[in-house]
């Protein structure tokens, strides 16, 4: 029933598309695309990101709408929730009264995990969770029809860790002050957010890991965002300039805020060199490798987010369960219901793999 009006609307979005030039909004304040592929759409995806202006998941965005667009079997319709759980709870509730078949869900609300699937349950929606936290295996057991498509946020922590120890081991210099100690600025993204728990504690293991000890000058939150993390390292480096031997950030855009303040407060070109780690290898963040100011990113694949999910529900339409060989996606793991998205990291030995 549900897909029959499924059909049914994807078939009045495709005329409506057509007069309207490729583009439409849809009632959860987003943008769809549909059937420009083979055949018409079989299935509705409402898809709830969690930032439109967020750069990665701007990127990921772009690739899941091509992606429907150019296949065609499912119509993806997507909602911003301007990082605020309301925001978020609200699209939820106009996808489910849309009708649509899909949920595709960039969660910010960790407290209400177990809620978030209950209500899919009830109304018959398969649920997919996005560059978010995997629901727990008590969560999974719910309901038959959750998915999880992530990156492995571990993987990224311990690549910008070691590269920020092998760096440390190679310049004694860079114990600005002394003490003996790698005195760190971290830079986290929203607060409670998953990638940035596992990186921020990842990154210090394969630090401590590797002997190195270490001292946090400050630790502040910046949710993502460069000119948050512009500003705040700026104010760090008034109070503490000559104590601040690194700065780890939990992604690039805040590595670039954080290089731009260090810029203006003297560093690097003629000035003294301060590793800065990153985490996306967004193409500004490459950039910054190859003028040689960062000194590490972890490529977390935008594209491949993208394309994973598109797939997974095109595996899903066929009636089969995701498998290596039917998702089929490089850099991807497939194990039961999660398809998670490895990590890989990028130095100036090899900007070239940052490609996507
Ligand atoms: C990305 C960040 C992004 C965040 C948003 C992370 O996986 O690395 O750049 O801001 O997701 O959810």
């Amino acid at each position: 029933m549900k897909k029959a009006l499924s059909l049914l609307v994807a078939f009045a979005m495709a005329l409506s598309l057509v007069a309207c030039g490729g583009s439409d909004s849809s009632a959860a304040g987003g943008s769809s695309a549909a059937a420009s592929g083979s055949g018409e759409a079989t299935a509705t995806a409402g898809v709830c990101w969690y930032n439109f202006g967020d750069t990665f998941i701007a990127n990921a965005r772009n690739t899941l709408n091509e992606a429907a667009a150019a296949d065609g079997t499912i119509k993806v319709v997507d909602a911003d929730s301007l990082n605020d759980v309301a925001t978020q709870t609200s699209n939820i509730n106009n996808f489910y009264t849309q009708g649509v078949d899909y949920l595709v869900l960039n969660n910010i609300n960790n407290n209400a995990i177990a809620e978030i699937i209950e209500q899919a349950k009830e109304e018959g929606v398969t649920l997919i969770f996005a560059n978010t936290n995997s629901p727990t295996d008590e969560e999974f057991a719910m309901y038959d029809k959750v998915y999880h498509v992530s990156s492995v946020a571990e993987q990224s922590g311990t690549i910008i860790g070691e590269a920020l120890a092998k760096y440390w081991n190679e310049h004694p210099e860079a114990d600005r002050n002394g003490n003996g100690k790698l005195d760190y600025i971290m830079l986290l993204g929203i607060q409670g957010h998953y990638d940035t728990e596992v990186r921020s504690a990842n990154s210090l293991k394969a630090l401590e890991d590797a002997g190195i000890e270490t001292e946090c000058v400050q630790e502040t939150i910046c949710n993502y965002q460069r000119a948050e993390a512009q500003n705040q390292v700026a104010s760090i480096l008034q109070a503490r300039k000559d104590d601040i031997d690194a700065v780890i950030a939990c992604n690039d855009d805040m590595a670039l805020g954080a290089i731009e303040a260090l810029k203006a407060a003297g560093f690097f070109g003629e000035g003294e060199y301060i590793p800065v780690v990153g985490v996306d290898a967004t193409a500004n963040g490459v950039e910054a490798i190859k003028e040689g100011t960062m000194l590490c990113t972890a490529l977390n694949n935008p594209v491949t987010l993208g394309n994973s999910v598109y797939k997974l529900m095109t595996v899903l339409e066929k009636g089969e369960e995701p498998t290596q060989e039917n998702i089929g996606i490089d850099g991807t793991t497939v194990e039961g219901h999660h398809i998670y998205i490895n990590y890989v990291g990028i130095t100036a030995d090899n900007t070239e793999d940052a490609a996507y």
